[in-house]
């Protein structure tokens, strides 16, 4: 049997590649640390499964979904913007409930992208807006992330013969892999640049909740005139623990959401209707949950980034997302660095370069591990730093 090109072509998902490695480690009876995939460790909040348990038991939520999502759940989320952001959505042509934010990104490819097409993708960056471009027939053109633009694309660096290819621009903040933020003058910014070369914005914001220190995250939404030019996915996954449910959604502008909506009455036929009662208490009801997480998620950081400054890995401290990124030390790339931590301290962290060609020189530690592993695979980075003599990192 022989699969199509399409299928041929796929780079191997980054986190199936280090769930192989830790179960074979773990088949091998070794004990591994995962500092892997940003999965959050703690529960979704006890209110959100009961009314989930409740909406089981109720017949009507056993039939098929709209596809749409329920009225009530787009008003939640309507509501939810209106809230947190100040941001109005009407809640019929402006609002999309998904089956997580990742089932959207890779949607909305088939949306806007042709063979041929450019989208403009982060590097390094979540690896599905540049997969789903290419299954579209399309071709990622990687905006470079680096430390001395603050992981913020340079937009004006991108050339011409790119921009008038490129239908659709990706950009995520709080981001991920590199924790870095954005602010509404880039935002601001994004907007002028989108209207002046016609092209299509997704801002990715899963994390605007997962942050620290008092940081307050904006919407990509709050710009002037962002919903005339985009729209943003955003999750329920990071925010109310909730990754293993898979609900997220879309807002913004309506031709983009109506577009997805097309392609996804086609292909699913929604969510799970006592998923979507569960995301509206998640939505309406008492929000708690959010800064004790990330009071948890602050302690965790602040661990991690001490100990890593301290054993001479350059670790600065983000204000958001569940993410350190730090430098490999000389004399290591990413994925030798990544490969001597598992193979010689049983700690799993990911490899930069598993983002894209930018991302070499960092790796990743996801901070949704318990405190006793994290504290455990801590004192097994200081114990195996201790056998290397003068470990540091480029200047
Ligand atoms: C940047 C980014 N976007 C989207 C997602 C997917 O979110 P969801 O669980 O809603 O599909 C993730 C998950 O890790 C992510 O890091």
């Amino acid at each position: 049997m022989k699969v199509s090109r399409r299928v041929e072509n796929l780079p191997p998902y980054l986190f199936v590649e280090i769930s192989r490695k830790i179960a074979e480690k773990k088949a091998k009876g070794e004990d591994v640390v995962s500092f892997g995939i940003g999965d959050p460790d703690m529960p979704t909040p006890s209110h959100v499964i009961d009314r989930l348990c409740q909406a089981a038991q109720d017949p009507a939520n056993h039939r098929y979904p709209e596809s749409e999502g329920l009225p009530q759940l787009r008003q939640a989320i309507a509501g939810w913007y209106e809230r947190r952001f100040g941001v109005s959505l009407d809640a019929d042509k402006e609002v999309l409930p998904l089956i997580g934010a990742k089932e959207g990104i890779g949607h909305i490819a088939f949306c806007f992208i042709d063979p041929g097409d450019i989208a403009l993708v982060p590097d390094p960056g979540y690896p599905v807006y540049s997969v789903s471009t290419m299954l579209a027939g399309g071709e990622p053109y990687y905006m470079p992330l680096v430390e001395q633009n603050d992981f913020l694309p340079d937009l004006d660096s991108i050339p011409a013969h790119i921009l008038k290819r490129a239908k659709l621009l990706w950009l995520n903040y709080p981001n991920n892999p590199t924790g870095a933020v954005a602010d509404l003058d880039f935002f601001n910014k994004v907007v002028k640049f989108a209207q002046q070369h016609n092209l299509a914005v997704c801002h990715d914001g899963p994390y605007s909740e997962v942050t620290f220190d008092g940081y307050q995250p904006v919407s990509f939404m709050q710009a002037d005139g962002a919903k005339e030019v985009g729209v943003e996915f955003h999750s329920l996954s990071k925010s109310y623990n909730m990754t293993g449910w898979r609900i997220g959604m879309v807002v913004g502008n309506p031709v983009m959401v109506d577009a997805l909506r097309r392609i996804k009455s086609n292909l699913d036929s929604g969510i799970p209707q006592a998923i979507q009662y569960a995301a509206i208490e998640a939505l309406t009801g008492i929000q708690d949950c959010i800064q004790k997480h990330n009071a948890v998620y602050q302690k965790r950081r602040d661990l991690v980034v001490d100990m890593l400054n301290r054993i001479g890995i350059e670790t600065k401290s983000p204000k958001a997302t569940l993410y350190v990124w730090a430098k490999v030390p000389e004399g290591y790339t990413s994925v030798s660095f990544a490969t001597a931590l598992l193979d010689e301290a049983g700690v799993v962290v990911t490899p930069g370069i598993g983002y894209g060609r930018s991302g070499e020189g960092y790796i990743r530690l996801s901070l949704t591990i318990p405190d006793a592993g994290l504290t455990k695979g801590l004192s097994r980075l200081a114990e195996w730093s201790s056998t290397k003599s003068g470990l540091r990192t480029k200047k």
